[in-house]
């Protein structure tokens, strides 16, 4: 398993000019010409001229906006040299062009993406859509002018940038079961990524997340199939509905990771090894059994919202039991990448490998780029990120190209591959307005924005326990807040905020649960995150507990511990376990103890153990998710704002040892079960 974190540059390049604007296309400002051209049926005339986008004097058919998108992806297509062709193909990271974007010009590069925590040297709204305007000139540079696609992983919100709306992560999302909130949330998402530069999210992540002992549970809107596909109207709150692309407020959306992203099983041997014990792993599990718990999302994701991309996952199958000898990584997979995606659900837009995915695969590189190409894989995302590794896109070209030199890889699929990249591309309204559309550049975080993140904090939270009627809180009375989360926006926001693993910091924009509870507290209100202070015998306790952030493998209990990101000061990770740590505990104990009444509210990923010594002592608890940067949506239902409506979108272990455990197992006893979850008035 390749789990190798190695560390991110250290230091950012300086701050750029802003971009000069490209020059309108002179087809543009003689439109009306062309149209009178096509008005005196001279059409057949104007398309049969031997023509080159350099001495523009006429519209090339597949600058044509009149023309239906399939015409101008033939056209362009019918222009293009294989060197074009395997550039469209190819996406790089903005750390490796951003010194110099004529790699972009000379590479015919068709796509860049940021990774997590991969952002200009200034990271504001403007700074972003200039970074990305100023790749999409280098793009731009080239004989047929084809625009570039951008990426990033807008995940819960822009959390790449600063200053954006950050809302709950998909578990709380699936919590709400509000399909509408959901679309409306994705919206909001789209708008403040594209009016930043990208037009393109890694996200929604259709994935079902099994056992929480994954580090990407949180990625999950829940673990069932209906629930996950319940919430798909984020694609449609994301691209609009089909013919919106094009539209600023729109981008691209990526149902990822296909297919069985959470379905792996816990590797034993793997804990505490400093590899994932379960992300990236193996699905052992029946074909059916894979239909049911991972295809099954992506039918609606492709037939009813028309999602454009689809990533394919780090993990494998292993239909057959037994060894792992029979295990096939996702970007090998042509049955389920060509055969059952793109053939027998009709699946029409573009595959995106994941980060370095097809690097897993066996065999030598070429090996691996012919058979992900060959598999159905249309994009690479073949990161260098220097000094991280050696190589990336640099060698992807030439090792296609070869490939396609000696009959390796057929024409046919570059062709397909092209043509769908290209589609997206003109149904994005990227050859009309190639670069940012700032209509909307300061709804970025606005006071609306924010009052839905809010909004959508305060459904997420699930009442797991209510004694006495202990909440709503009155509000009248004194209140004691305790907890390692009660005062940490980058705990509330989880990984993929700022940086790929987030961080325990207060940077975001937004409201800590403290800063909710003060505002919503008539009393006093005291805070002692170890209740070390004196509790006051008659004030109401609060004890936030949880997680602190983590992405991916390293979110795995048993995972690797780490220590690189400079934005953790260098201080190794915490290790994941679902289990409170010491400190929280005794805030509990101490505070239950001693307050009029005491409520826990648990901020993580995932359902965390809750020991029934401990329970007995609670008397209201609550999983809040990672309620993003509105901690006032929290302390909303805390005291009667509005009411509790949440329900778990996953079952809610007694112990580790329980894990996996779904709704519908046989001998299914949680702690409580799928779906449940208290109502106040
Ligand atoms: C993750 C993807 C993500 C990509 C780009 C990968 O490591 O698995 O979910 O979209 O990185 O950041
Ligand atoms: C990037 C992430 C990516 C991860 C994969 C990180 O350095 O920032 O976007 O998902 O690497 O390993």
């Amino acid at each position: 398993m390749s789990s190798d974190p190695t560390p991110r540059p250290s230091s950012r390049p300086a701050p750029r000019p802003a971009p000069r604007r490209a020059p309108r296309r002179a087809w543009r400002r003689r439109r009306p010409a062309l149209l009178a051209a096509l008005a005196a049926g001279a059409l057949a005339a104007v398309l049969l001229q031997p023509q080159t986008a350099a001495d523009a004097d006429e519209a090339l058919p597949y600058q044509d906006p009149g023309l239906p998108v399939p015409q101008r992806v033939a056209d362009l297509l019918g222009r293009m040299s294989l060197a074009e062709k395997i550039g469209q193909m190819t996406q790089a990271e903005r750390v490796d062009v951003d010194a110099d974007p004529s790699l972009i010009t000379d590479n015919r590069l068709g796509s860049v993406l940021s990774g997590g925590g991969s952002v200009p040297a200034e990271n504001t709204p403007t700074a972003w859509a200039d970074m990305v305007d100023r790749y999409q000139q280098a793009a731009l540079d080239t004989p047929l002018g084809i625009p570039l696609l951008y990426g990033v992983d807008s995940v819960h919100g822009h959390g790449n940038l600063l200053g954006a709306t950050v809302f709950p992560h998909n578990i709380g999302l699936g919590a709400t079961r509000d399909p509408a909130l959901v679309e409306r949330i994705g919206h909001i998402t789209a708008e403040e990524t594209r009016a930043s530069g990208p037009q393109w999210v890694f996200a929604p992540c259709i994935c079902v997340a099994r056992d929480d002992r994954w580090g990407r549970t949180y990625e999950s809107f829940g673990e069932t199939p209906s629930l996950v596909t319940s919430m798909e109207t984020a694609i449609d709150g994301l691209q609009g509905a089909p013919g919106q692309l094009d539209e600023p407020d729109r981008v691209l959306a990526t149902a990822k990771h296909f297919a069985g992203d959470g379905l792996t099983a816990y590797d034993d041997s793997l804990a505490d090894t400093g590899s994932y014990p379960i992300d990236q792993g193996i699905d052992r599990v029946t074909r059916a059994e894979f239909d049911r718990l991972a295809l099954a999302p992506y039918v609606p994701a492709i037939k009813e919202h028309h999602v454009g991309s689809v990533m394919p996952s780090f993990s494998s199958t292993d239909f057959n039991g037994g060894d792992t000898d029979d295990a096939v990584k996702m970007h090998a997979n042509a049955d389920l990448l060509t055969t059952w995606l793109k053939q027998q659900q009709g699946f029409d837009g573009f595959v995106i490998s994941d980060w370095r995915a097809i690097r897993q695969l066996p065999g030598t590189y070429a090996d691996q780029v012919k058979t992900s190409v060959n598999a159905g894989v249309d994009m690479f995302m073949e990161p260098i990120q220097a000094p991280n590794n050696p190589t990336g896109w640099d060698e992807f070209i030439p090792t296609l190209t070869q490939l396609v030199d000696t009959d390796q890889v057929s024409m046919a699929r570059i062709d397909d591959a092209v043509s769908r990249i290209l589609t997206a591309k003109f149904e994005l309204g990227l050859f009309e307005h190639p670069f940012t559309d700032r209509t909307h550049l300061a709804q970025i975080g606005s006071k609306a924005h924010h009052a839905v993140a809010r909004q959508a904090a305060a459904e997420s939270q699930v009442l797991l326990r209510n004694q006495r009627h202990t909440l709503p809180l009155r509000g009248n009375h004194d209140v004691y807040v305790a907890g390692s989360n009660a005062d940490n926006i980058g705990n509330q926001t989880g990984g993929w905020t700022l940086t790929w693993q987030g961080g325990s910091t207060n940077v975001v924009p937004g409201t800590t649960i403290l800063d909710g509870i003060e505002r919503s507290a008539r009393g006093a209100v005291t805070y002692s995150e170890t209740a070390e202070k004196r509790i006051p015998r008659k004030a109401d306790g609060i004890v936030v507990v949880g997680e602190t952030p983590y992405a991916e493998g390293f979110g795995d209990v048993g995972g690797p511990q780490w220590a690189w990101d400079p934005a953790d000061g260098g201080v190794p990770r915490q290790k994941q376990t679902m289990r409170l740590s010491d400190a929280d505990t005794r805030a509990v104990q101490k505070v239950c103890a001693q307050a009029k009444s005491c409520t826990v509210v648990v901020v993580s990923g995932r359902p965390m153990v809750i020991p029934p010594a401990l329970l007995r002592q609670i008397d209201a608890l609550v999983a809040s998710w990672l309620p993003g940067s509105e901690g006032a949506g929290v302390s909303d239902v805390l005291f009667g704002r509005r009411p509790f409506t949440g329900k778990l979108p996953v079952s809610w272990p007694r112990t580790v040892a329980q894990e996996p455990i779904n709704v519908g197992d046989p001998g299914y006893d949680p702690l409580y079960r799928y779906g449940f979850g208290l109502r106040t008035r």
